[in-house]
């Protein structure tokens, strides 16, 4: 991945025109200083989407999702910053080069490039001797598991000899160093030598989203043990970092991921026409790769195998999507084992029932958690009662938790007052024995910085709209003040482009990589009160907003402080932010 300098990335931003861009895919209509449209991230039939041109920024009011030309191409086309900042220069005929990357930023990326190159030759070499005469036995094993040339192809099936230098004795052809091939994690070296470290398997490399080969599975085609021998960790590859499949996956629009266990499941399911399936590496579902997932889908179908190791994969897999914001189905494959078993067995269509048929996640805990129970006596049917009272309070939406209660109920035969005064009681009173008790009480933290936050963020919208106030509030309010982050450092760029007279929202925007980020900063630019005001209520609310960001600075700096003379300043400094006294500021209309 080349690295683009910022100084670069901004030229490619400011060279593309946000209406442009988004209009290439968004059909947009001026209304006034903005242009509206159909939101492309959620389905709507009025438009609620708006792009913003004088600060080069977009915005739905319907999903709240937004940012600045690059945030839009990294959501439409599922790209990464990188690749986002090359295409808009290529939309745009930018000629752009990478930059400047430290010593060590060099060398670390040298490394990388050259595993992946290598990994790239290792996986040619294994498919070329798949198709040879000396791969016979692993492409008629392949052949014989249902797999077709063109999936073979595809997924870039191989083959790993049993000579035990074959791969290495390539590569070694090739020009690399052992010190290099070492990195790779292909081969065993020791005093004696180097050796192949997958022999006599058929091979799967594993590819990163952008098609990089970083490691390999390998399946013995008997019953021999390993089953499947995989990679190590490398300098690329990352095994709770990466899906299997996710290369395709992403390319399809569908609404839903399937997440299994097992390769032959993945590449069974492509063959069948289930291009959104991929699974985690052998290891166990991570929140990194539910994070990956949330960037493409909202759903994810959870197809992990029949037996009870599968089970308590799905149980541990739910909380983690749970987190992550995406909600989960449970699919049932009874009585095959797993998906390319079960399409083998009942075809196409009888799988396509199976997904359309997944039961919601919540609905599969308490279905296992009842079977832990003898509901014919009283006093189980009791416990399983309240622990499904305890379970429902995973969900902290009132609404949300109410319409599961009164299914739960219904689907169980429990009384719906009961359950929901259990609900209530343990609400109230649970703080211990609780399935996530240390989240909930950075919970709390976490209100108060949202109440701080949206805080900043009006503050942050109000003076973009008004930047001739900023001599006056610059008085007042310093970047210093901000005690979150990434607000923090937003608001030192942003006064820093209000102190060279330059205001252009969107490059700061453009300052943060990660499209998560980018839309947090989007939105510290363009929020609104939650309610129509009119101009003298505006400027009321904003000294408002000002003494509140003051008292939180002030109080914030106060914590721990051991310095007597310091804490009576800061004492003093409060006094003077707790009434709103004389401060006036005077706001543009609209
Ligand atoms: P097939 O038998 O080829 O159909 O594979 P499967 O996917 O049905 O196998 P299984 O359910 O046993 O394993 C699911 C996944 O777990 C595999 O795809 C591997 O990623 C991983 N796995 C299975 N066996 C091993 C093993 O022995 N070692 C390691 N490291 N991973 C394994
Ligand atoms: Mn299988």
């Amino acid at each position: 991945m080349p690295w683009y300098s910022s100084e670069m990335i901004e030229e490619v931003r400011s060279r593309s025109d946000i209406v442009d861009v988004i209009g290439s895919y968004v059909r947009l209509r001026r209304t006034g200083s903005t242009y509206m449209g159909l939101c492309p991230f959620h389905s709507e039939n009025t438009p609620s989407f708006n792009v913003n041109p004088s600060h080069q920024l977009y915005k739905c009011f319907g999903c709240g999702v937004g940012g600045n030309v690059f945030t839009f191409i990294m959501e439409y086309e599922h790209y990464s910053f990188t690749e986002a900042v090359k295409f808009l220069a290529d939309r745009n005929g930018i000629a752009i080069s990478g930059g400047e990357m430290s010593e060590e930023q060099k060398k670390r990326e040298s490394i990388r490039a050259a595993i992946i190159e290598i990994n790239t030759k290792a996986a040619k070499f294994y498919y070329a001797l798949l198709k040879s005469e000396h791969g016979k036995y692993g492409y008629d094993y392949l052949k014989s598991r249902g797999l077709s040339e063109e999936t073979i192809r595809h997924f870039g099936l191989g083959f790993a000899g049993s000579g035990g230098v074959e791969l290495y004795g390539y590569l070694k052809k090739e020009g690399y160093s052992d010190t290099l091939l070492k990195e790779t994690g292909l081969f065993k070296m020791d005093e004696r030598g180097a050796y192949d470290k997958f022999l006599n398997r058929v091979m799967f490399p594993i590819m990163d989203i952008s098609n990089h080969v970083i490691g390999f599975g390998g399946r013995v085609m008997g019953d021999a043990k390993p089953k499947y021998l995989n990679s190590p960790e490398t300098k690329v590859f990352d095994k709770g970092r990466n899906l299997y499949g996710l290369n395709y996956a992403k390319k399809g629009r569908k609404k839903a991921f399937i997440l299994c266990e097992g390769y032959m499941d993945v590449i069974a399911m492509h063959q069948a026409g289930f291009t959104n399936a991929v699974a985690s590496l052998g290891t166990a579902f991570t929140e990194y790769q539910a994070n990956i997932i949330k960037r493409y889908v909202e759903e994810v179908l959870l197809i992990y195998d029949s037996d009870e190791a599968g089970r308590k994969a799905a149980l541990r897999a739910i909380p983690i999507l749970r987190r992550a914001g995406l909600s989960g189905k449970v699919v049932s494959l009874n009585p095959h084992k797993d998906p390319d078993e079960f399409i083998k067995a009942e075809g196409t269509e009888a799988f396509e029932e199976r997904l359309s048929s997944a039961v919601n996640s919540f609905f599969f805990e308490i279905t296992v958690l009842k079977d832990a129970f003898n509901l014919s006596d009283p006093a189980q049917k009791t416990k399983f009662i309240h622990e499904t009272a305890k379970k429902l309070l995973v969900f902290r939406d009132k609404v949300e938790r109410d319409s599961y209660l009164e299914a739960i109920a219904a689907e169980h035969g429990i009384p719906k007052e009961d359950l929901k005064n259990l609900v209530i009681r343990y609400g109230n009173s649970y703080t211990e024995n609780y399935e996530e008790p240390l989240e909930r009480r950075t919970e709390r933290k976490k209100k108060e910085e949202k109440g701080i936050t949206y805080s900043y963020q009006l503050f942050l919208s109000e003076l973009i709209a008004n930047p001739n106030i900023f001599a006056q509030v610059k008085e007042a309010v310093s970047p210093k003040d901000f005690f979150v982050e990434v607000y923090r450092e937003v608001a030192g760029l942003l006064y820093q482009q209000l102190e060279e007279g330059e205001l252009i929202p969107a490059k700061i925007v453009g300052q943060f990589e990660e499209a998560d980020t980018q839309k947090i900063v989007a939105d510290m630019f363009q929020t609104d009160y939650e309610m129509d005001m009119s101009l003298e209520e505006r400027e009321k609310a904003f000294i408002e907003l000002i003494y509140k960001i003051k008292e939180y600075s002030i109080e914030n700096r106060m914590r721990g402080l051991t310095d007597l003379n310091e804490l009576q300043k800061l004492v003093k400094e409060k006094k003077k932010w707790q009434n709103p006294g004389n401060l006036h500021i005077s706001l543009k209309d609209g």
